[in-house]
């Protein structure tokens, strides 16, 4: 309890899946949260059950497409008007395509890039400047397995998520005597709608792979964000954190 009380975070794809894990995790915790994302009606639905539950309003939606300035500053600028500036932000947004890289279109690259990659590294300079005026934040990258090793397919998803796990590494260093730390979160195969695009019988053949020889869950990997959030992580930044039931080990 209250381990990030006082504290305000921005969680961008925050109405579903793992971010809104974080977005629970983060009030219970004693924060206050703005939950982004393309999917208004569902990020509205969450901010209410979050507040509703807190007794108070605790969490509020905004629109935000990940790739568009404008929705990032009118983002941060709720986070600031609504409850007083930012100090987390969690760079959650993405999406997955299994496309390999012959069969990748141009269309589908810039895509993938504009989300997963642009988008992070427009949330960070959207964020950075919030966060320096509260002296300091922390800044958590949801990159991927994808991000550590490659595999046949997917091609434009390993490449931003591999661009993720640097990208945070430099911000990491750029503004670590600002006390702004930046890390990157790895999960493996997490249990949310994302995954629902791998055809049933290979989702079954990665249990086999897995060495906990399950899919992790949302909340499993909230906890790690949480811990990185927090002031306990205080001396961590520029690192990266896999989730993943032990598959990368493998
Ligand atoms: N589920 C997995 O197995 C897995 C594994 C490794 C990494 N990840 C990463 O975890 C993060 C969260 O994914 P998830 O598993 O919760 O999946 P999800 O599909 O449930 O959630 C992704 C969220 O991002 C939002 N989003 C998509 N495009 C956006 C945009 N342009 N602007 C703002 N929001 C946008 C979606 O609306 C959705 O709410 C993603 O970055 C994903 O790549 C997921």
């Amino acid at each position: 309890m209250d381990r990030l009380k006082g504290k305000i975070a921005l969680i961008s794809g925050g109405a579903r899946g793992q971010g809104a894990a974080e977005a629970r995790l983060f009030v219970r915790e004693g924060a206050k949260v703005v939950v982004g994302d393309v999917l208004d009606d569902q990020a509205r639905q969450l901010a209410n059950e979050i507040s509703a539950k807190a007794g108070e309003q605790a969490a509020v939606a905004v629109h935000l497409d990940v790739t568009r300035a404008a929705d990032w500053r009118a983002a941060v600028d709720t986070c600031q008007r609504q409850f007083g500036g930012l100090d987390i932000l969690v760079n959650n947004a993405g999406i997955f395509h299994m496309a390999g890289l012959e069969d990748t279109s141009e269309e589908l690259w810039d895509t993938i890039v504009n989300i997963n990659q642009k988008g992070v590294w427009l949330g960070m300079k959207t964020a950075v400047p919030a966060m320096r005026q509260r002296g300091g934040g922390s800044i958590i990258n949801i990159s991927s397995v994808a991000g550590l090793t490659g595999s046949t397919g997917s091609t434009a998803y390993h490449g931003t998520k591999g661009a993720v796990r640097l990208l945070s590494k430099a911000a990491a260093v750029q503004y670590a005597r600002e006390n702004i730390r930046v890390n990157s979160v790895h999960p493996g195969l997490i249990s949310t709608q994302m995954i629902d695009i791998i055809p049933p019988e290979q989702r079954r053949a990665f249990h086999t792979i897995l060495p906990m020889g399950r899919e992790g869950s949302p909340e499993e990997v909230a906890n790690v964000v949480l811990f990185l959030a927090s002031d306990d992580a205080s001396y961590v930044t520029g690192a990266e954190f896999v989730v993943d039931g032990g598959l990368n080990a493998v």
